[in-house]
């Protein structure tokens, strides 16, 4: 049987990756991998201090050496910038745009991809995103491209946002979800897209357990292969 696996899960904002990834992470016992965060946490340093998205220099430099740490405690998972908690700051509807912004700078992804492949590398994994089964872990032993309706995804969005205290109308949360889509969609390097290889599970009628449980289904096939 194989053991630590590479999961891949790659689709568009609000197709549910983050809840199914993490349960489906839990279920295995492996970690789980939150790439998006990353690509937040440069556009949050990027908006607070003034750096331009289109300032490739600038950005390089706001990835290097970031002082990061993922912890588990009580109250959840929780995003360290050396003493400080960016838990709920990179969530922010801005650092969502800043994030889609600064990634599609080459030297971004060039240092994020790196951060990536290592944190991945042992496997027993999985890992959640935009590219990772086409360019982080081309060879992930699973695959898979999670969707839904633009109507759903808009939906679960909103409800998101408003659990975390952000006013914000659906039709303001679909504007901006299509616009992050379109751009993580059309930019020149390594875009949204569905592996050849991958699993497509749509997910607009399905609840999150059903989801999990069909994630689940597909993963011990690979293992008994
Ligand atoms: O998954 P998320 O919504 O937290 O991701 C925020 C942004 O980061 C998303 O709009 C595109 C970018 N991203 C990316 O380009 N590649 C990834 N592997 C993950 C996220």
């Amino acid at each position: 049987m194989k053991t630590a696996l590479v999961i891949a899960i790659d689709g568009p904002s609000g197709a549910g990756k983050s809840s199914s990834s993490r349960q489906l992470a839990e279920r295995l016992g492996y970690r789980y991998i939150d790439t998006g965060a990353l690509y937040r946490i440069i556009g949050l340093l990027a908006w607070e201090r003034h750096v331009s998205t289109d300032d490739s220099e600038g950005l390089a430099v706001l990835c290097r050496d970031l002082p990061l740490r993922f912890v588990s405690d009580p109250s959840g998972a929780r995003i360290l910038l050396g003493e400080r908690d960016i838990t709920t700051a990179i969530r922010q509807p801005e650092v969502s745009q800043m994030a889609s912004k600064v990634s599609a700078q080459p030297a971004v992804r060039q240092a994020l991809l790196i951060l990536q492949r290592q944190m991945g590398q042992d496997g027993g994994v999985v890992l959640e995103g935009r590219d990772i089964g086409t360019v982080v872990f081309p060879d992930a032993d699973v695959k898979f491209f999670l969707d839904a309706s633009p109507e759903e995804r808009g939906r679960r969005r909103h409800d998101e946002l408003q659990q975390q205290g952000v006013t914000t109308t659906l039709e303001a949360t679909l504007r901006e979800m299509a616009e992050r889509d379109q751009r993580d969609s059309e930019r020149a390097h390594a875009p949204l897209r569905r592996a050849e290889d991958a699993i497509v599970v749509d997910s607009t009628t399905l609840a999150l357990e059903e989801v999990v449980s069909l994630l689940l289904q597909h993963v011990a096939a690979v293992r008994k292969c």
